[in-house]
């Protein structure tokens, strides 16, 4: 008799994407991803009613090391906000990062805001939690909160000069 295979999980990592862990916010930990999207700029400006409003649409996705979380020339569909950990920001053609990002930081807003493809590849440079925002759940918090769309929009182009 053979041994009874174990249960599926729920989220088995995937080796070729990186993914190590990827679902939704369960309710027992919204407290504590509150608290965790409030040390993040873009969500610290909301409400509290605007966050409860997001977080079931959130994401927690965690990547190895080494993972791409956004491949440049991809179709945007998401933002990313990172809780633990850091990514480098890469363009083709370059041997050096365009630049580095680590807890409290996003992105993924570029090809959200301007309707373009990923203007780079992002990639993990250690095992990094993300907290992830479908394009349309983004696109729904920024007509309802103007000043964030203003905001980022700003960072955005900064960004796109600095590439
Ligand atoms: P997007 O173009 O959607 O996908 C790649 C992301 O890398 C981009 O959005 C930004 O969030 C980020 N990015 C691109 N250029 C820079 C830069 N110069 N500094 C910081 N982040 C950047």
């Amino acid at each position: 008799m053979t041994a009874a295979a174990p249960p599926p999980e729920e989220s088995a990592p995937d080796a070729e994407s990186g993914i190590l862990d990827a679902r939704p916010v369960e309710s027992r930990e919204i407290a504590w991803v509150e608290k965790g999207l409030r040390q993040v700029g873009f969500f610290s400006e909301l409400g509290r009613a605007q966050l409860a409003e997001i977080l079931p649409y959130m994401l927690m996705v965690r990547y190895a090391k080494g993972a791409v979380v956004c491949a440049e020339g991809d179709a945007g569909d998401a933002l990313y906000l990172i809780f633990r950990g850091s990514v480098a920001v890469l363009k083709r053609g370059r041997t050096d990062p365009v630049a580095r990002l680590k807890d409290g930081d996003f992105f993924g807003e570029m090809a959200l805001l301007f309707g373009e493809p990923r203007s780079a590849t992002v990639s993990t440079e250690e095992e990094t939690e993300v907290f992830c925002l479908a394009s349309e759940d983004f696109k729904r918090v920024i007509v309802r909160v103007p000043d964030i769309a203003e905001a980022l929009r700003d960072l955005a182009e900064a960004r796109r000069r600095a590439q």
